[in-house]
């Protein structure tokens, strides 16, 4: 069991949780994951670590309530124990010299914070590109600007209701055919990713994708996380989560992804209907 020592609530459907894992937290790198299951007869589910302290003992996560799980998960509180945490998963992102424009879309800004704070931590020039569909879905705002210079965070919205009418491949073009940045990592849903890499790849910049397919072990075994990259198939929890953006297949990834959609709102309404099948 795993105690929750901190519980964080950054808007209506965001949530941070801070739990003692002293094991984790001396091994924890930027871009890694954890698998969680919350009790007995929960399904486990990946997030990013956001941050982690190896003299105190905890590891941190923050997530955005979506469905069953992460549901379940936002009804715990500081002192409720998580049946299961498994980590550090996963290769850490590699953060090569350069400047760096780090796109993060919805719940991608989730993973994209820790990896926007590490860049900077370590001496890294960093844009951070924050694109969501409204304004009331912006993730972290307040944490990207407390770690970047106000001329450094770009935000889109598809509504224009906040920031710039629009998606992120409009500010991560201008930034790279400024000169600004030479490196960039991407996270969120499919076709942001598919469009941030098609606007990198135009101008001949890497750029590294964070893959987000379902995942069941997290440990190589189940292949529930294969993605096609460069024509060869990989497991996203051992190979990646990072690979080059250009050599993914995203109408596989997208597929894959969308796979269980009936049986996911099946489960979520039946737990809302139940208002907790299943005790925590
Ligand atoms: C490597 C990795 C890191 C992630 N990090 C974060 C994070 O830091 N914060 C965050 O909010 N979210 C993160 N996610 C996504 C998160 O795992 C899903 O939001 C969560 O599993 C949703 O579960 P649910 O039961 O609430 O929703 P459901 O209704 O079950 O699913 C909603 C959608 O979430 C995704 N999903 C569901 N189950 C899984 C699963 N077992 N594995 C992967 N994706 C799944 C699918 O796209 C699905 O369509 C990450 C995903 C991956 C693969
Ligand atoms: S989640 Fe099972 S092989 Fe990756």
């Amino acid at each position: 069991m795993f105690k929750i020592i901190d519980k964080t609530q950054f808007s209506e459907k965001v949530f941070k949780f801070r739990i003692e894992a002293p094991e984790m937290a001396k091994h924890a790198h930027a871009g890694q994951f954890l698998m969680v299951r919350a009790n007995e007869c929960g399904e486990r589910v990946p997030f990013t670590f956001a941050d982690w302290n190896a003299e105190e003992g905890w590891i941190e996560f923050i997530f955005m309530v979506i469905g069953k799980t992460t549901t379940l998960l936002s009804s715990y509180e500081a002192g409720d124990c998580i049946q299961d945490v498994t980590g550090p998963l996963g290769c850490p992102t590699e953060m090569g010299e350069g400047k760096w424009a780090v796109i993060g879309g919805g719940v991608g800004l989730a993973i994209a914070f820790p990896v926007a704070r590490q860049l900077v931590a370590t001496g890294h020039e960093v844009h951070a590109i924050m694109g969501a569909r409204t304004k009331d879905l912006l993730l972290l705002e307040e944490q990207f600007r407390s770690i970047l210079p106000e001329d450094h965070i770009h935000i889109t919205t598809d509504d224009g209701s906040y920031g710039e009418k629009g998606v992120v491949t409009a500010p991560e073009e201008r930034l790279i055919a400024a000169g600004d940045v030479d490196h960039v990592f991407c996270v969120g849903p499919v076709p942001m990713m598919k469009f941030a890499t098609l606007t990198a790849q135009k101008y001949d910049t890497p750029i590294i994708a964070s893959l987000n397919p379902i995942m069941v072990d997290g440990t190589g075994m189940c292949g529930c996380c294969r993605v096609q990259v460069d024509g060869k198939t990989k497991f996203a929890c051992v190979d990646g989560p990072d690979f080059d953006a250009t050599k993914v297949d995203w109408n596989d990834l997208r597929a894959r992804q969308a796979a269980y959609r009936t049986e996911e709102g099946q489960s979520l309404k039946a737990y809302e209907e139940a208002n907790c099948a299943c005790q925590k």
